[in-house]
């Protein structure tokens, strides 16, 4: 957006200024100033309203709009929170006045004075709702929670096929509004990893029975607005379009004789032009390992050199179909209900049935499709039917290990090595085996910035904050130190590291003692779980230290969980209630309530897997 002189009513000198800043300014920043302008045409500018905070809710107050929205997500690693900024986007383009609010701000009781809202939320744990949606969820479903006559709404739903409860959370928004008496504008869509086309297609849908509810007509003009996150030039590289980055350095960071292998991975991002801040992930597309693909392919009796047709892309061979594109290591009950209508073996017919939820659940842990194919033939299916079943196989999310301050052309990461048997053979993690087994320097990887707004340092370098994570939980602290180092920040910080043995798995020790000394850390904690004959866990290390972390919380500061999510996370929240709860002379509930507060002001943040 360039000015002009000529037809302005501006002089040279304020159109040099106003070229300045224009261009600097996001789609948000310029819809607000809009609409400042046109409400305050004389008012002081008030810059620090619209800097900062993520979640700004976006006002169309420009236009004369009768057509208002709500748009609210609820999100744990960014996906619905990106999609749901999009989505408000193409809204405002269609003249609609949209509030777009992350659950954790909003405001309960305004519920039921809305008319129209659309959710976008995903699912976490095993059916959990995102640690922001936590609080609606619980208001929705409590005898609070008002009657909703008159709010018309419709519900996205994120989550992955390969778990059992695929995207509970939306289901259960969904239900729940519904028996409070609201009326859905379309049907929910639920969106497994690969989530772009049916996201698009579900607002589509929305925003034209959105123009028909409120303006009689549905909009002639309902177009998505590109991705943001996709390409808008050439030159940036996201998800869809990912960056082959160089392998710098690949090192197992655990010492001989350790039960863990931990990769400690470099990669160049020189002219990939990609930005991140500690908090983010990077993405990496992984590739099936050959040596399984070859078997699948002899166990079917196919031939590998077939030529298979993809949607939107040359054909290409069944074997590097296999190896590059789709997933055939997770199994899900949707899958083997799919390629039950080839095979005669009832084995797998009875598996399917309700009653043998337990026997399906065991199965399909840690199997693959060669397991499948071996244990229920005979099979009739051909290559492309097989193919058609699959999904394409989804990007590995690593929590960045560097800070771009300290690191501009680097990203680092931490990646654990998955390696275990099942029914007499070995495995190993799709992406994590060939990093550790195969890939070296000078090879590339596609690779793409996931961005987090939900795991960030806080704006106030003087801020405490204390970091807790086990194994490779320890990944991203280690980009907040960069980072704090790289800015001179005052602010304290304790670290406390988990892991099996102090000598083969105290990752990266050196450059934590080395900020011990500078003053970066200010503390560190650490549990080696299996040096002594009781096992001890950085749970408990902050139950010794409950006194102190509560006076650390008291006085502002940041909590930050990564890592395991099924037993570490769960444990130290766990103890972080009871030190809560011990410390502060307070109720169980009233710990609760105080931890919701905390991560509602983004002080207690979790970054877990
Ligand atoms: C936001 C986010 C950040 C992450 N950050 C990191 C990080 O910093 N470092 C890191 O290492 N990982 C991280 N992960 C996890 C990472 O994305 C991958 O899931 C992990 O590396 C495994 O991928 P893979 O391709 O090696 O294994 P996959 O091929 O995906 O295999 C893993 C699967 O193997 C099965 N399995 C594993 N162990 C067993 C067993 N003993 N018995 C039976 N089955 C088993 C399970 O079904 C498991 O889901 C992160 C994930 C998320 C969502
Ligand atoms: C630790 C973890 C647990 C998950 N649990 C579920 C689940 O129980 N059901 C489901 O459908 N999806 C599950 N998912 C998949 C997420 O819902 C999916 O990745 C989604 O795109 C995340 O969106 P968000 O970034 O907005 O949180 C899980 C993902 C992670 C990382």
């Amino acid at each position: 957006m360039q000015l002009q002189v000529i037809n302005s009513p501006f002089d040279e000198e304020q159109v040099k200024l106003l070229n300045q800043i224009l261009p600097r300014l996001t789609e948000g920043q310029k819809i607000w100033l809009n609409g400042y302008l046109s409400a305050s045409p004389t008012g002081s500018f008030p810059i620090e309203e619209i800097s900062g905070d993520e979640v700004q809710a976006i006002t169309n107050s420009a236009i004369t709009a009768t057509k208002e929205v709500t748009v609210l997500f609820g999100s744990q690693t960014g996906n619905s929170q990106s999609i749901a900024k999009k989505f408000a986007k193409n809204l405002q383009a269609d003249n609609f006045e949209v509030t777009l609010v992350s659950m954790s701000d909003f405001k309960l009781n305004s519920l039921k004075k809305l008319q129209h809202l659309l959710i976008v939320v995903s699912t976490q744990g095993e059916g959990d709702p995102p640690d922001n949606a936590i609080q609606l969820h619980e208001f929705l479903a409590s005898k609070r929670a008002p009657k909703l006559d008159n709010l018309q709404f419709s519900i996205l739903s994120l989550g992955d096929s390969s778990y059992e409860k695929f995207c509970q959370t939306g289901k259960e928004f969904d239900e729940r509004l519904a028996a409070l008496g609201a009326t859905r504008i379309a049907p929910r869509v639920d969106c497994d990893l690969d989530f772009d086309d049916a996201a698009d297609n579900w607002l589509t849908d929305v925003q034209g029975k959105l123009n028909e509810l409120i303006t009689g007509s549905s909009s002639a003009s309902v177009k998505l607005h590109q991705d943001t996150e996709i390409v808008t030039e050439e030159f940036i590289y996201s998800r869809k379009n990912p960056f082959q980055a160089q392998v710098l350095e690949n090192l197992n960071l655990n010492g001989r004789g350790s039960n863990k292998e931990t990769q400690h991975l470099e990669l160049s991002l020189e002219n990939a032009d990609l930005q991140f801040e500690p908090g983010d992930s990077l993405g990496i597309y992984p590739k099936n390992n050959e040596a399984l693909v070859a078997a699948l392919i002899a166990e079917l009796g196919w031939d590998e050199e077939e030529q298979i047709q993809m949607k939107d892309s040359p054909a290409q061979s069944l074997k590097d179909a296999l190896i590059s594109n789709f997933e055939i290591t997770v199994l899900s009950k949707p899958l083997l209900t799919k390629l039950a209508s080839f095979t005669s073996s009832s084995q797998l017919h009875d598996l399917l049935q309700v009653e043998n939820t337990q026997q399906l659940r065991e199965y399909l842990y840690g199997r693959d499709l060669l397991d499948v194919a071996q244990d229920f033939k005979p099979w009739t299916i051909s290559a492309s039917e097989f193919i058609s079943t699959l999904r394409k196989i989804p990007a590995r999310l690593y929590s960045i290990a560097s800070s771009q301050k300290a690191n501009p052309d680097e990203v680092h990461l931490t990646i654990g090595t998955v390696r275990y048997e099942v029914n007499g053979r070995e495995r190993e993690g799709v992406f994590s085996g060939a990093c550790a087994d195969q890939v070296e320097v000078g090879d590339t990887l596609p690779v793409y910035v996931h961005h987090n707004p939900n795991f960030k340092l806080p704006q106030n370098s003087e801020t405490p904050i204390i970091m807790i994570g086990a194994g490779t939980g320890v990944a991203p602290y280690r980009a907040f130190l960069e980072e704090r180092e790289e800015l001179g920040a005052g602010g304290k910080s304790w670290l406390f590291f988990g892991d099996q043995h102090f000598v083969t798995d105290f990752l990266y020790q050196t450059e934590w003692q080395r900020w011990l000394k500078v003053g970066v850390l200010t503390r560190m904690d650490v549990a080696f779980s299996r040096d002594t004959e009781q096992k001890v866990y950085v749970q408990h290390r902050l139950k010794e230290r409950a006194e102190e972390i509560y006076k650390w919380i008291e006085n502002g500061a940041v909590i930050y969980i990564c890592g395991d999510e099924k037993h570490m996370a769960t444990d130290v929240h766990a103890t972080l209630l009871k030190i809560i709860e011990e410390q502060g002379r307070k109720t169980s509930e009233e710990a609760v309530a105080y931890i919701q507060n905390l991560q509602q002001q983004k002080r207690y943040q979790r970054d877990v897997y």
